[in-house]
């Protein structure tokens, strides 16, 4: 039992050693993985005789390992000192930046940006992730957050699976992969019907600490290797359809536009929002054309719901090497995910950028302490400013480039 246990971390550790990326090390593989990865039969260290204090510590003892690898997607707090941001550039995020706090001068005045602020606080014990001091639940919901863990979101089980009569079950048919990266439900040459798991296992149709996640799970596909920078090409996931509604479980006020004025979301965009988003390239220039204006910082979903024919379109477009730039259809809708990251990011309130101040890049530079553009830098390095934007080359946007609710509104 114990070799067994021993030889899946080890495993793990022997990979993220040599830096492989891609899919190469199956874990999960879409379903439940192996039980000993995550239990201890005897002497465990947590409830449900889990391998770390907590949950999250659990999980963290493969995803919060040092160095940048496809399913990391905690960087110790060790690895950060001042100025060093997080180093995984995932499409949910690292969760490293809710270590990083600043304190600066603005407008004279002392200013903090703590690093709660910048995504959900899972607790943590074994990696030092406490409880978030300022929700006492989450904002718009009832969802305490004393309770938030990876599991919270993710099935720890990953018992959820789409089939070939291509429905959501939670028992119908083996899972035989992950259903993230586009692969279809299929049938064995015995004639056995086989399943796929679900978009990264989130949670659907499942009660957890007192929420019910109401729906058939998210629909998106990644492309194979997720966790890169984009200086030189984006990571385009293609998201299909259902995240504003899984958000919502828990951000019930936040979801629904009933008696309060929030921004639209989940909702098919209008025409103008189309042309805004095909044409816009930067601040200043709107001669973008829609074969070529996807930005990977801007997403949205493009209104489709499970079918293998829609998981086989997104995964298409699912690619890293900026061959599918393709930009937005007249059926995308704007979701939570167009401007907020899953884990957390390098801003306040897990925005994908930053909201805080008019520029985002100044004479050319990503704000940074460490460069002449220090006044707006909000305590962060050059390095810390451009880590948040996925290191995407600077030349990308504008010399004096403004929020990118432009890419969707174009009032700048
Ligand atoms: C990815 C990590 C992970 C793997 C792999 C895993 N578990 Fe668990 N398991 C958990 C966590 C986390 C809990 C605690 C859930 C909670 O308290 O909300 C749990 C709880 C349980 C429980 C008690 C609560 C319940 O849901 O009934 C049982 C029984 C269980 N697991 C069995 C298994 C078996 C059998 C396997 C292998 C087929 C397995 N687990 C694989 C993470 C895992
Ligand atoms: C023993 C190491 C290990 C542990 C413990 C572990 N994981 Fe993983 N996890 C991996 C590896 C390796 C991958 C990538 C390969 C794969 O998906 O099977 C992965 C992938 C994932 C993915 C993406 C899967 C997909 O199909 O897109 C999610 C989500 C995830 N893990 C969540 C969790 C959660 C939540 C826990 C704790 C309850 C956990 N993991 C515990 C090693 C681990
Ligand atoms: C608030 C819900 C939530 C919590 C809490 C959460 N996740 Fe996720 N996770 C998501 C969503 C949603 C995605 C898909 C993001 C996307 O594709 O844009 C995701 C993606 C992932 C991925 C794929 C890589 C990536 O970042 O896109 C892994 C691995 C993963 N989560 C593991 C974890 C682990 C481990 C924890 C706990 C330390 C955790 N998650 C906590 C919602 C959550
Ligand atoms: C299982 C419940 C749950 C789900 C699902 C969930 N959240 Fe949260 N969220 C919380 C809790 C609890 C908090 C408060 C604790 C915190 O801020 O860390 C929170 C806080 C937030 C915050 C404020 C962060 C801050 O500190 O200012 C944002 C933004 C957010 N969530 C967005 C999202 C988005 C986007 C999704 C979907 C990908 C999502 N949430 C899904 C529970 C959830
Ligand atoms: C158009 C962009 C946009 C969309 C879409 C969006 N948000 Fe936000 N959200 C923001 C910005 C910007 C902030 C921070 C400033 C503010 O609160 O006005 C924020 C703040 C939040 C907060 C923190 C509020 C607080 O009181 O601390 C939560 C929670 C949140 N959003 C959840 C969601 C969820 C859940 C969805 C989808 C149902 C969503 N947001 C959709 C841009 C957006
Ligand atoms: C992915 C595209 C997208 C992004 C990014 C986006 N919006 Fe919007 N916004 C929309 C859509 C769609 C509508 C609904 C009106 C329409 O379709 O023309 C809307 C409507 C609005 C409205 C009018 C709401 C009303 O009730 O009349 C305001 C104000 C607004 N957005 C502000 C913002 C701000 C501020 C940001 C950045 C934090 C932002 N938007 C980011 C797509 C977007």
């Amino acid at each position: 039992m114990k070799l067994v246990k021993l030889s899946a971390i080890v495993m793990a550790v022997a990979l993220l050693g040599l830096g492989l990326v891609g899919t190469s090390y199956a874990f999960h593989s879409g379903g439940v993985a192996e039980c000993t990865g995550c239990h201890e039969m005897h002497g465990a260290k947590g409830a449900s005789l889990l391998q770390g204090s907590d949950i999250s510590s659990t999980c963290l003892l493969c995803h919060g390992r040092s160095g940048q690898s496809n399913y990391h997607i905690s960087t110790p707090v060790a690895d950060m000192a001042t100025g060093v941001p997080p180093v995984n550039m995932t499409p949910g995020g690292d969760f490293g930046w809710l270590r990083k706090d600043y304190i600066f001068l603005s407008h004279g005045s002392l200013t903090t940006d703590l690093g709660q602020t910048h995504g959900h606080n899972i607790i943590a014990a074994d990696a030092g992730y406490t409880v978030d001091t300022d929700n006492p639940t989450a904002p718009g919901g009832t969802f305490n957050s004393n309770n938030l863990a990876c599991n919270s979101c993710h099935d720890n089980h990953g018992k959820g699976r789409w089939t070939t009569a291509q429905t959501y079950s939670k028992n119908s048919g083996a899972i035989y992969t992950s259903g993230s990266y586009g692969a279809l439900p299929t049938t064995f040459s015995t004639g056995e019907l086989l399943s796929t798991g679900v978009y990264r296992l989130l949670r659907a149709q499942d009660t957890v600490d007192g929420v019910t996640f109401p729906n058939t799970p998210p629909v998106a596909v990644a492309p194979s290797t997720y966790n890169r920078s984009e200086y030189y090409t984006q990571t385009r996931v293609a998201y299909g359809s259902g995240m504003s509604d899984y958000c919502g479980t828990c951000h019930a006020d936040m979801h629904s536009t009933a008696g309060i004025l929030r921004h639209p979301q989940g909702v098919t965009v209008s025409g103008t929002i189309v042309g805004n988003y095909n044409s816009y390239v930067m601040s200043g220039n709107m001669n973008g054309s829609s074969a070529t204006s996807y930005l990977s910082l801007v997403p949205y979903e493009e209104g489709l719901a499970y079918s293998t024919a829609n998981v086989t379109s997104l995964k298409g477009r699912a690619q890293i090497n900026d061959s599918q730039l393709t930009g937005m259809p007249a059926t995308a809708t704007v979701m939570c995910l167009s401007c907020h990251r899953a884990h957390a990011s390098g801003f306040p309130e897990m925005t994908r950028w930053s909201n805080e101040g008019e520029f985002i890049v100044q004479a050319g530079l990503y704000p940074g302490t460490d460069n002449a553009d220090s006044n707006s830098a909000n305590g962060r390095s050059q390095a810390e400013t451009a880590a948040g934007y996925y290191n995407k080359n600077v030349t990308n946007f504008s010399a004096y480039q403004r929020s990118l609710c432009n890419k969707c509104h174009a009032k700048d």
